[in-house]
This record gives C-alpha cells, structure tokens and sequence, in this order.
C-alpha cells in the first residue's frame, strides 16, 4: 500500500547487499506509532522479534505468523543448532496466544530448517520466510477479490447509494503483509469504482480501529466514520449497514472465528437484524484440530492498563497516556472472543466464499483439512 508516495509492505528484509544470512535485517512498521507518526523498527535478531510481537509493534494474525517465520531465520542466522532453534521456537511461540497463524509460520519455518544441513539452514530460513510473506500477499489479494464480488452484489441490490460496510479492529494491510483480510475486499471494490463506507469500529481497549483501520482507509481514500464500538448494533437496527466484514485470529474447523473482542457482539446485532456478517482469511488461521471454538481457543489476557489508560495526541503533538478510570479500580482486559459458526454468515477465504461449517470449509480446502 502507498504512504507518503511510496509503497509499503509491513515486513521486508532490508537490503544490505551481502548474501551472507548473518547480515540479514528484518524491517517492520512499528505500528504502535500509528497514526500520529510513521516510523520503521529494524529486527536484527529473534529476540526482537518475539518482542516486537508481543508488544504489538507488529499485529494482525497473517502478519504475527509471517514475523515469526523472520523471528526463527534469525534466531538459525546466529546459531543454527538444533537446541538454538527449539529455544527460539517456544520463545517465539510464547509470544502471543491466540493467532493461530504464529503456530503456523514457525512449524513451517521449523520442519524445513530440522531437514536442512546446518550450514545451509539460515539462508532456507530466510528463503522460506519470504515465501510465507509472498504467499499472504497472494491469499489477501485473492480474499480481496471474492469480497469484492460480495460488495458488488450489495451495491446492485442499492443502486443509487453506497454500500455500508462495519468493521471491527484492523484487518487491513496492517494486519497481513500486504492488502489485508477483511479490508482487502473493500480496497478491490472501491478500486473498481463501486461506491462504498465504512463504519469503523474505534475497537477498544487499543483502539486498532480508530488508530489503524481509519489510518488505512484514509491513505487510500476509501470514505469511512469512525464510531464507539457500542453504535453498531443501533446503526443495524435503523438499516444503516448492508454488511459487515471482520478478520479473524483463528478459525476452527467447523467455522467458528476468533477474532478481536466485541466481534460476537456485533454478530449478536447482525443475526438479529438480518444483516450478512462475513469474516475474511487466508487458510493459515484454520485451526483443524479444533472442534469448538468457545471451549477450545486460547484467549489472550493482556494487561489491564490498556484498559484503565488511553492515549493520544495532545494539542502540542506529544503522545501521551492518561487515566480513565479512577486510582484503585480493578480491571481486566480480554483480547479476543469467539462468535460460534451459526452467526457467521459466510467465509471469505482465497479459494472463495463458503458456508462457516465443517462441510463448508472441506469443500475449498480438501487437501489441508486431514
Ligand atoms: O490484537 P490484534 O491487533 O493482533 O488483533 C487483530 C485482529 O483481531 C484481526 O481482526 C485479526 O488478526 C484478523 S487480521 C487479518
């Protein structure tokens, strides 16, 4: 995506011209910046890769598993061992718990290096890595455009108005490494002309919507109203969205989705409303070993200052933090919930919509499922 003029992706290898994998530096937008500054973060080894995941300089499920893929090249760039690798593996693992993705990307990154020659190992890792990322360029592309078909028909069913689409977090660009998962099917549609809105979730207690997804709509002039989590439900009730499409951070088998806190609600108010809710992602956040979502998918408990504290930029541009609740109110701060499969709509994935149901997702990805 471009900004300031110039095209992004949010993980590259920086290009010092060696071939040595020793060298290799990954480059990472420091999202935690965003909006008020642009700035870049260089990974020089897997330790700053696992924390720049857990801090959340880098998230979004796609974009957690491809740092992790970079976090593993290397940590073997510095010690291709076995016992280095394991080490850096469950570190990196630990990061985060949720996604389903990070697994993913380190179990992929992992085999290949356990069946590579030591002295050959990095430079796979590293070759590997990149595959991971140029293939959720790839998937999010192709998500964009089964959403875009989706978008398409709304806009038919309205001609004469744009198509009111609710969002929740950021599943934009920002979140993958290019395109996004539910934002992608926007960015295709609005590219070719049809007329749209977005109602962003401000998505407390980060605010990844008011922050990021507002960010990403406006670089690329996709028309947007930023609005408190709680509106949703009243802007279906008085026919407001024609459809909603959110990401997820791990997907069971049978079409439950996982995503940012506040998604079940929203679909709660969609179901109740008749208002499609779709949910967007590459096949790297199904989780086949899972049945039931609600029972079965770590939640993230993440600090309760991100709930307590909130920040922003004051009038003399300083970033600050300050207290919302009073002194000694205690708090607690779930990053995810699950909306159970019957809720859902339909799946955007890159081989097609299908139902959110086992049946469904054996029928596009036969040969992943087991
Ligand atoms: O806590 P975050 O910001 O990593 O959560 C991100 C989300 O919940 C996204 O919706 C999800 O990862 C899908 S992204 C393509």
């Amino acid at each position: 995506m471009r900004i300031d003029g110039r095209d992004y992706r949010t993980i590259w290898l920086d290009e010092s011209g060696s071939q040595d994998p020793a060298d290799a530096r990954v480059r990472v937008i420091d999202q935690t910046r965003l909006p008020h500054r642009f700035e870049t973060l260089t990974l020089d080894n897997s330790d700053e890769a696992s924390r720049a995941i857990r801090d959340m300089a880098v998230r979004g499920a796609p974009l957690i598993g491809v740092t992790g893929a970079y976090g593993l090249a290397l940590a073997a760039a510095a010690d291709a061992g076995d016992a280095a690798i394991e080490a850096a593996y469950e570190k990196l693992l630990a990061t985060r718990p949720t996604a389903v993705n990070l697994r993913w990307g380190l179990d992929r990154v992992k085999a290949l290096l356990l069946a590579t020659p030591v002295a050959a190992r990095a430079a796979a890792a590293f070759a590997e890595a990149g595959a991971i990322a140029e293939e959720d360029v790839a998937c999010c592309a192709s998500i964009g455009d089964h959403g875009a078909a989706l978008i398409r028909d709304a806009a038919e069913k309205n001609p004469g108005r744009p198509v009111n689409i609710l969002t929740h977090c950021n599943a934009g660009w920002l979140a993958t490494v290019d395109w996004g998962t539910a934002l992608a099917p926007i960015y295709k549609a609005a590219r070719a002309g049809i007329g749209l809105h977005v109602w962003v979730d401000e998505t407390r207690p980060r605010n990844q919507g008011a922050s990021l997804t507002a960010f990403e709509l406006l670089s690329e002039g996709v028309p947007h109203t930023v609005i408190a989590d709680n509106a949703g439900g009243h802007l279906m009730q008085h026919g407001m969205v024609d459809l909603c499409i959110v990401g997820t951070d791990r997907t069971t088998r049978t079409g439950d989705v996982c995503n940012k806190i506040g998604t079940y609600l929203k679909a709660l108010a969609a179901h109740d409303n008749g208002v499609p809710f779709y949910v967007a992602l590459p096949s790297s956040t199904i989780d086949w070993r899972i049945e039931d979502g609600v029972a079965n998918i770590p939640i993230e408990e993440r600090s309760a200052r991100e709930v307590t504290h909130v920040s922003g930029r004051a009038a003399d541009g300083a970033v600050t933090e300050v207290l919302v609740t009073p002194e000694g109110s205690s708090a607690r701060n779930w990053a995810f919930d699950v909306t159970p499969a019957k809720y859902v709509t339909g799946l955007i994935t890159e081989r097609g919509v299908c139902a959110a149901s086992e049946a469904g997702l054996r029928g596009v990805f036969s040969d992943l499922a087991g």
